[in-house]
């Protein structure tokens, strides 16, 4: 059996802070049965200490989880932080407290102005005290991709020996190029005593369009738990996408010794859920959940993927809920596509007659974008017409 990555879904915390996508509390309910649809292991449901709606988002999503899924609060390293969070957590059934503090040069100087032993000590107070709450208590080391590395080992080791059940190596402004990334993981994988015994997550942001390659390289070297979000939503340039990086972990269990428990045919609904209640649209090209990912249009492509459909895709559509491969006629298209689409209507042509009906394609076909159904059915109806004029 492979290593279980365990999916941290924060479409509703680090996602919901993507500008202009608010949620309230009945459309977070909505996108969290989702989530337990999906069979994610954890849910970060909220910021609780942040508003009212927030903390009853955390308080309502725990109750509806029940044992489904772990639900997750987020803190600063902030005791009534955490107060709030607990209380906000009451009622679950399987309890999680997510807090920490900046780590890097630019976090302890410029932002929380204090030292480094300073911040050792807030982080091992926090988990010290949200433990007192709860037994599952995640800490994050916010901005751990611009750290140093012998700093950053010292406060994992700090509230590892804490009791810190999960620890959270963010690339907090997505500085970090992947194999960097996966040499730090490497790295206090190597250095922190006791880290086999506690999670190991990654938490890659999206500046340089590498979340996902980050948080692959996390998993590369030892991360067993992913926290991500639908469409990649999240702060500024996004968080890694779930769809993506669960779709890449299974199309290399082997080599990364590692599976999820993903039910990934889940993952176009849940895409299209989140983007109509945010708002935030799915560009078309977006791997996995995009609506051009599974269409081909050029005709070299077409004429593989009606071959053998694995020519030109990796996945197959139905695995992620997106139906079926589509051919799109287009300029580009060749005689093969326009003769499949032309019998899938019922049409048999050959020979002489598809080549005339591929020039009257092509001469229609540069006029516009794309030729549907209706299109094709009317230029056999004109070939016809001559036919028995
Ligand atoms: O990007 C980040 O560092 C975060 C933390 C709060 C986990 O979102
Ligand atoms: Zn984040």
């Amino acid at each position: 059996m492979t290593r279980k990555i365990n999916i941290f879904d924060t479409t509703l915390r680090d996602g919901e802070q993507s500008p202009g996508a608010s949620m309230n509390t009945e459309e977070k309910l909505v996108i969290a049965r989702q989530l337990l649809r999906l069979n994610v292991d954890i849910i970060e449901a909220g910021f609780p200490i942040s508003s009212p709606g927030d903390f009853e988002s955390v308080r309502r999503i725990a109750e509806l989880a029940g044992d489904k899924a772990v639900v997750c609060g987020l803190t600063r390293a902030i005791d009534k932080d955490i107060e709030v969070c607990a209380d906000a957590l009451k009622y679950a059934k399987r309890p999680r407290i997510h807090t920490g503090l900046g780590v890097s040069p630019s976090h302890l100087h410029d932002k929380l102005r204090i030292t480094e032993e300073q911040c050792i000590e807030r982080a091992v107070h926090a988990v010290s005290y949200a433990k007192t709450f709860v037994e599952d208590v995640q800490f994050y080391a916010e901005d751990a991709g611009r750290s140093d590395y012998d700093f950053l080992v010292k406060v994992i080791q700090a509230v590892v020996d804490a009791g810190a059940t999960v620890v959270n190596i963010p690339d907090t402004t997505g500085y970090s190029l992947p194999e960097e990334f996966g040499a730090r993981i490497a790295y206090l994988m190597e250095n922190v005593r006791g880290i086999e015994n506690v999670t190991v997550s990654v938490h890659c942001h999206n500046d340089l369009g590498m979340a996902t390659a980050l948080a692959m390289a996390g998993v590369k070297n030892g991360a067993t738990q992913v926290e991500c979000t639908i469409n990649g939503l999240g702060e500024r340039a996004g968080n890694t996408a779930m769809e993506e990086v669960v779709m890449a972990i299974r199309m290399h269990e082997e080599e990364l010794n590692a599976h999820t428990d993903i039910h990934t045919r889940e993952f176009v609904k849940a895409s299209r859920l989140v983007s109509s209640i945010t708002g935030m649209n799915v560009q078309a090209n977006k791997a996995i959940v995009g609506a051009n990912a599974f269409a081909h249009s050029s005709g070299i492509h077409q004429d593989g993927v009606l071959k053998k459909r694995d020519t030109y895709e990796i996945i197959d559509p139905a695995d992620v809920g997106a139906g079926a491969s589509q051919i799109v006629l287009t300029a580009r298209s060749g005689h093969a596509a326009l003769n499949h689409r032309l019998e899938e209507l019922g049409y048999e042509f050959s020979g002489e007659e598809l080549d005339k009906i591929y020039e009257a394609f092509l001469n229609m076909a540069d006029k516009k974008k794309e030729v549907y159904d209706e299109d094709l059915e009317s230029l056999v109806n004109e070939r016809d017409r001559e036919e028995t004029a």
